[in-house]
């Protein structure tokens, strides 16, 4: 197939062009190198084509018309919660009005599919978990609420002009690629600054516990949904909840020495516990969770202490 990656440059994103291209797929990737985004030149895999363009702009749709892609993976977004709150103007034009170009485009050029990377955050405190679903969407940031209104669109698009889509609802994504700098992402937080011997810091009691998947899993699902879970919203996750403390533990023991640790209090917004049903994941699109948090963990390690 031909498959149109967009954030093809980012964390997420490459990892997915990698997998597509090592199926056997065509890839090309949309992606603007955002300033506050995680797009790195070196991410971006040279057996793709790269159109280097905002998802906003009116040119997406000569991208189309050129690559004829069959099926779109949509990743590019402001992925930032915090940035989401400070403006949610901006994160609206990106995750809302960027999206509907998408669409738009995809439904103007008969493209089959679009593979969209939603979020855990669409959800909001949990009311039981695991979290399947099913569970109420009560999103508690602009960022969550863009992508609750993103799933929507996909659903209108798909009843109103056939445009087939899946919707992954990753939980907390982490893995080589991710960006040690930003406010989000502790695996990849910790490793940078256990490696360059610094102090972390850790939140509330760090007890804790988040649903941790490693990107290569979350890449082949992406894979598998292209041809499966039509109409469908998926939980991408493990099933497994772990707490900031134990993270803390398995970084250091992976890195090989530990840090001193600065006690900070709970984070606005921060959920106590949050753990994915993904049972779905499983009967939709034949998909389960295949690296272990160690193993993920230490191939994250191996991959910060070689790129600095
Ligand atoms: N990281 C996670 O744990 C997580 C969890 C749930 C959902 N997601 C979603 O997965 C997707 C990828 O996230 P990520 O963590 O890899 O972030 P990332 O910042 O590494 O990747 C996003 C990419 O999109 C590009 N981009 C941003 N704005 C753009 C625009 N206007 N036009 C074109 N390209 C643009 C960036 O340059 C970047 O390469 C996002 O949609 C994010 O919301 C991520």
């Amino acid at each position: 197939m031909r498959i149109l990656v967009t954030g093809g440059a980012g964390f997420i994103g490459s990892h997915v062009v990698d997998t597509l291209l090592g199926a056997g797929h065509e890839v090309a990737i949309v992606d603007s190198f955002w300033t506050h985004g995680g797009g790195r030149r070196a991410n971006v895999n040279p057996k793709a084509q790269l159109f280097e363009l905002d998802i906003r702009d009116a040119k997406l749709g000569e991208v189309f018309s050129r690559f004829k892609p069959d099926a779109v993976s949509h990743h590019a977004a402001q992925h930032s919660v915090a940035i989401s709150t400070q403006d949610p103007l901006y994160d609206a034009d990106v995750n809302v009005k960027g999206l509907l170009n998408v669409l738009m485009s995809a439904a103007a050029n008969k493209t089959g599919k679009v593979v969209f990377a939603s979020s855990a955050a669409t959800y909001g405190t949990p009311q039981y978990l695991p979290i399947d679903e099913r569970h109420p969407q009560n999103p508690e940031s602009p960022y969550g609420i863009t992508k609750m209104v993103a799933e929507h669109y996909l659903r209108y698009f798909a009843a109103s002009g056939g445009l087939q889509f899946t919707a992954l609802r990753y939980g907390n994504v982490y893995g080589p690629r991710q960006d040690p700098n930003g406010e989000a992402g502790v695996i990849a937080i910790f490793t940078g600054k256990i490696l360059q011997r610094q102090p972390i810091r850790v939140d509330w009691d760090g007890e804790q516990q988040k649903d941790y998947v490693f990107v290569g899993d979350v890449a082949r699902a992406n894979l598998l949904a292209l041809d499966k879970g039509n109409g469908e919203v998926v939980n991408v996750g493990t099933g497994v909840g772990t707490s900031v403390n134990a993270l803390h533990g398995a970084i250091a023991a992976a890195v090989g020495h530990d840090v001193e640790v600065v006690k900070a209090p709970k984070r606005p917004g921060d959920v106590y516990r949050c753990v994915f049903a993904i049972d779905k994941a499983k009967s939709v699109l034949g998909w389960e969770p295949q690296t272990p948090l160690a193993d993920g963990i230490a191939t994250t390690a191996a991959y910060f202490r070689a790129n600095p």
